[in-house]
């Protein structure tokens, strides 16, 4: 029989009985075999609706999705999968992860899923990631089970983390450009109470909490971060929560514990969590949502900071506040979110004076350039620059002498350069008309003046 006969036999046999799930499981097994991935699919939600919990439907699912390239849709169901403990699942997650670039995740659950279920290995995966027998068998022995999550224990300590090494900062408040509101609420929330700590004492006034900081990329974030510990004297610490993430499994809190201990040992110091998103990701992002575990550690680290005054400062950044858990606003917590625009006119104009220094420049108008970069991020203007010296250096070399920088040369690249703002703006936008319930977003709405 060839294969449009099976199938058109087997649809036969499921129109006399609709509800025979293994017909049912069989017919998409034989469609998915013969490359008919969508025909494969509707049968599965078919068969799903009367079979809900079948993890072998569910698998071939996510096959059939990633076969028509619709991965976030085949992550969704292993993501269940996984989550209800199914080891296949979790083994075909790990090889999606990997497949999208996300090894590090990848090579974690997979190790997870083994250690649960040893029969689940995957030859092709091992050997493409370098997993020797031993190597996988020695976590699975070693593997202890805590609240339903695999703990991966005597796994040596991470690398990173030890190494986290506070530095002085030699940028202050005065190298940001602009921005005056946002210094202005930091040094009321922040700078004050460090160096007044026995008024703020004497009035009982908690000091404690953090300012998160959100926005489009490359408008200042992290620069204004280390320019509070330079403005104070204070060490700083910043921490990719990546860093703190990507590790083995089961440690991220330990680690987490280590970060706020050595930013302790180092008082005052700014302590500063880049792409906080990652950890609080309340959905969606599933391949950087942390454990519940982990966010929890890091709640009762910042509980505690109120308790003592012992000068830690904690700001956090991120491009995507939305994505956070709402337990990270409560009061003493980050009970400040600020909005970080793209550079407004006169930081548009220190920035460029600040990247032109030095170059060989010709009585630059940089107010009229400021004038032309509307929602130019930082990274933008360093973009813009490069172009316009690009373009000089092209004439340079032509006519054999060296130039000096003209603000046309600056204007012409502006023309030519667009900000990168706009996407995260489009984006932004949604949530502000949509999700703004708590008022969270308000600063944001006036800027897009919505
Ligand atoms: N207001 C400003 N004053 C002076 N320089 C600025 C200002 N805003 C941005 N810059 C420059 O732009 C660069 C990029 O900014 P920064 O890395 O702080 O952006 P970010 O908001 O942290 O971005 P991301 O969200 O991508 O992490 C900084 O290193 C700095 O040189
Ligand atoms: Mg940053």
């Amino acid at each position: 029989m060839d294969a449009n006969a099976t199938i058109r036999a087997l649809r036969q046999a499921l129109a006399a009985s609709p509800d025979n799930v293994p017909l049912r499981q069989h017919l998409a097994d034989t469609l998915f075999a013969f490359g008919h991935h969508a025909d494969a699919e509707q049968e599965l939600l078919a068969l799903l609706k009367l079979a809900p919990d079948d993890a072998a439907a569910m698998l071939l699912l996510a096959r059939c999705y990633r076969a028509q390239g619709k991965g976030s849709a085949a992550a969704v169901v292993l993501e269940r999968l996984a989550a209800r403990g199914d080891a296949r699942g979790a083994v075909e997650l790990a090889k999606l992860l990997a497949a999208e670039g996300d090894v590090d995740a990848a090579l974690r659950g997979y190790r997870r899923a083994v250690a649960a279920d040893p029969t689940v290995r995957d030859a092709e995966f091992e050997q493409r990631f370098g997993i020797v027998g031993a190597d996988a068998d020695r976590d699975a022995g070693a593997a202890e089970v805590v609240d339903g999550r695999v703990r991966a224990a005597g796994a040596s300590a991470p690398d990173g983390v030890d190494e986290l090494r506070p530095v002085r900062s030699d940028v202050k408040f005065a190298h940001v450009g602009g921005m005056a509101e946002l210094k202005q609420e930091i040094r009321k929330k922040i700078v004050l109470p460090l160096q007044r700590a026995d008024l703020y004492q004497a009035y009982g006034k908690k000091v404690g909490g953090g300012i998160l900081m959100y926005g489009p990329p490359g408008c200042g974030k992290t620069f204004l971060a280390r320019a509070t510990a330079g403005e104070i004297d204070a060490t700083f610490l910043s921490v990719g929560i990546h860093d703190v993430l990507e590790m083995w499994l089961g440690q991220s809190e330990r680690n987490l514990h280590g970060v706020f201990a050595t930013a302790r040992r180092h008082a005052p110091c700014v302590l500063f969590f880049d792409e906080v998103d990652a950890l609080g990701a309340s959905r969606g992002d599933m391949k950087h949502s942390a454990g519940r575990q982990t966010i929890n550690q890091f709640l009762a680290e910042l509980d505690g900071l109120g308790s003592d005054n012992d000068g830690l400062l904690v700001l956090a950044a991120t491009n995507a506040p939305w994505h956070m858990d709402s337990a990270f606003r409560r009061p003493g917590r980050f009970d400040r979110v600020i909005f970080v625009p793209p550079p407004d006119l006169e930081a548009r104009g220190d920035i460029l004076r600040l990247l032109l220094a030095g170059k060989p420049q010709d009585d630059v108008d940089f107010a009229a350039v400021a004038k032309r970069t509307e929602r130019f991020s930082g990274a933008d203007l360093k973009a813009l620059v490069d172009r316009a010296i690009e373009a000089r250096l092209d004439d340079a070399v032509r006519r054999g002498l060296p130039e000096p920088l003209r603000t046309r040369d600056l204007l012409a690249a502006a023309k030519l350069q667009k900000p990168t703002t706009s996407e995260w703006f489009a984006a932004a936008k949604n949530y502000v008309l949509y999700a703004n319930d708590a008022g969270l977003y308000d600063d944001l709405k006036e800027y897009l003046r919505l």
